[in-house]
């Protein structure tokens, strides 16, 4: 980022005429290598495992994962689409034993439209949520995507770019994600502008304490021009990580207006120990490792927010960009027409086939840097087929023109299906979606040392205070202690209530007219 930040950036290394440049991936930039020649190199990720420290997915990652789940694992992730992990291991450990954890993802909002690389992360989580039945929240951050713009424009207000604007995005984008099947009892989606308060704000302050603004500038490249607002984002991207962030999914109150309910204006330590793993593209990482490092300095100690990282999906043109919404050339929109996906793969997706016929046949194609192949490795589920279309494209049998035609039909498939679906989610439904709820979700049937902190309460129960909160009892009532606890609780409050009443008809001292 940081093209506002010229003035504090030390001098550039001048290396010669042409611009050559490192691969650099951060959350605002992705872009390959760039040699001597100009060429734009495709993303070394074996290279970013090394310089982020992230794990690689390994075949034993898969083989746990088939054991734990019982299911065989997503295409993306059998085909390292999904490449590399923090902690995946210990999501899998906890879920074996305690039986749940939650999954959190997120988009930012930059435009009303949302392109087929936007669905990759999405398309994985939904599957992640339906093998492991957990609760899942989707953070929409309309704020993030304000205060960079406006950083980027130096200030200034550009018409488009105005809080409502992103805020609308938001509400089309949430839409795209909804039609991306998502089970209603247990997702929770919200924009930044919306729903940020109450117990997420109370974590958002305590980890701003723990972020210093060197840190925040070594993590992101900030200067001194940076404006404020997007200096502090990043803990709020964070700490939507914590569960306690959202005491209402799992069944336990708020202490927002209206209702301001005073036995609810205290830390939940129950949700504090829910495991997290959050599924994304690797751009994000940089977050999530300020996050990790501070999980366990939080006053009620998370443990570290667990990640699995994906691969970009390549623009049309190639290895060594992403699709971008402001180029359409380079993206298939989810929005468009079955003609326009043929067009653009046919016109524009970058081919690993020969100049002539001849050549092609007689020396082969190279499927690895095939654009058609490469979508291809994404929407294709059956594993032989595709191991097939690699062999005769190597081999020379099977032409480029085949390969785009097989390509096309595949993501028009998926982009029709996914415009059935979006033509369902109305207004309505997107509410619904957004309303803090308590969500239903089963976890592990069988779990070896079945947590008490993670089935959640009966509703609207105001919760004791020790640290089985959340653990409901055998019947759902929660156990003798809590019920007591709960019963205190709420005398409490409607002593405390009756208070603050009673101060408020008391006529005012001079002082606090004052004030
Ligand atoms: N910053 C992300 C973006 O610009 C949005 C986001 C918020 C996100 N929380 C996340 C992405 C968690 C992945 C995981 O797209």
């Amino acid at each position: 980022m940081a093209s506002t930040d010229k003035a504090d950036a030390p001098p550039a290394v001048v290396e010669d005429k042409t611009t050559v440049s490192k691969q650099k991936i951060d959350p605002y930039n992705v872009a390959g290598e760039v040699d001597e020649s100009g060429n734009v190199k495709a993303i070394d990720y074996d290279r970013l495992i090394q310089d982020f420290g992230v794990q690689p997915l390994t075949e034993e990652h898969l083989q746990r994962f088939e054991k734990v789940t019982g299911k065989k694992a997503h295409r993306l992730m059998r085909r390292k689409l999904f490449f590399s992990h923090r902690d995946f291991d210990k999501i899998l450990d906890a879920y074996e034993k305690h039986g749940t954890f939650m999954l959190y993802t997120g988009r930012g909002p930059s435009s009303g439209s949302m392109h087929l690389g936007h669905t990759v992360p999405f398309l994985f989580t939904k599957e992640l949520q339906e093998m492991f039945d957990v609760p899942l929240v989707i953070m929409l951050t309309d704020d993030e995507k304000y205060l960079y713009t406006r950083n980027k424009n130096e200030g200034v207000q550009k018409k488009g770019s105005a809080v409502e604007d992103f805020l609308k995005y938001a509400h089309e984008n949430i839409k795209d994600i909804i039609a991306m099947g998502f089970d209603p009892k247990k997702t929770f989606i919200y924009t930044d502008y919306e729903y940020l308060g109450g117990h997420f704000y109370w974590n958002i302050s305590e980890f701003e304490s723990l972020v210093t603004f060197n840190q925040a500038s070594g993590a992101f490249g900030f200067g001194n021009s940076t404006n404020i607002g997007l200096i502090a984002y990043m803990a709020k991207q964070c700490v939507a990580a914590f569960p306690s962030s959202y005491p209402e999914l799992f069944g336990y109150k708020d202490y927002r207006a209206p209702d301001f309910a005073l036995s609810a204006a205290r830390r939940y330590k129950a949700l504090a120990s829910i495991p997290t793993l959050i599924p994304c593209a690797i751009d994000q990482e940089p977050y999530f490792r300020v996050l990790r490092d501070r999980c366990e300095r939080m006053t009620d100690a998370h443990p570290k927010t667990a990640l699995i990282l994906s691969k970009f999906l390549t623009a049309l043109q190639g290895p060594g960009g992403k699709m971008s919404a402001s180029d359409p050339n380079s993206a298939i929109f989810m929005s468009d027409t079955p003609n326009q996906i043929k067009k653009k793969i046919n016109s524009h997706a970058f081919s690993g086939g020969r100049e002539t016929l001849e050549e092609h046949k007689r020396l082969g194609g190279n499927p690895d840097v095939d654009v058609a192949y490469t979508y291809l490795s994404y929407f294709l589920e059956d594993d032989e087929e595709l191991a097939d279309l690699n062999k005769k494209y190597r081999s020379g049998e099977l032409l480029t023109g085949e390969m785009k035609a097989r390509c096309i039909a595949e993501v028009q498939k998926f982009v029709s299906a996914f415009q059935e679906r979006r033509a369902q989610v109305t207004h309505e439904v997107m509410r619904s979606y957004m309303s803090p709820r308590k969500l239903e979700f089963g976890g592990n049937p069988s779990p070896t040392n079945p947590a008490t902190s993670t089935s959640a309460k009966p509703e609207g129960e105001a919760s004791g205070g020790d640290d089985k909160a959340a653990s409901g009892g055998k019947d759902g009532r929660g156990t003798k202690g809590e019920r007591k606890a709960a019963k205190l609780a709420a005398k409490k409050e409607e002593q405390a209530a009756k208070k603050e009443e009673k101060l408020a008809q008391r006529p005012r001292t001079e002082s606090e007219e004052a004030s």
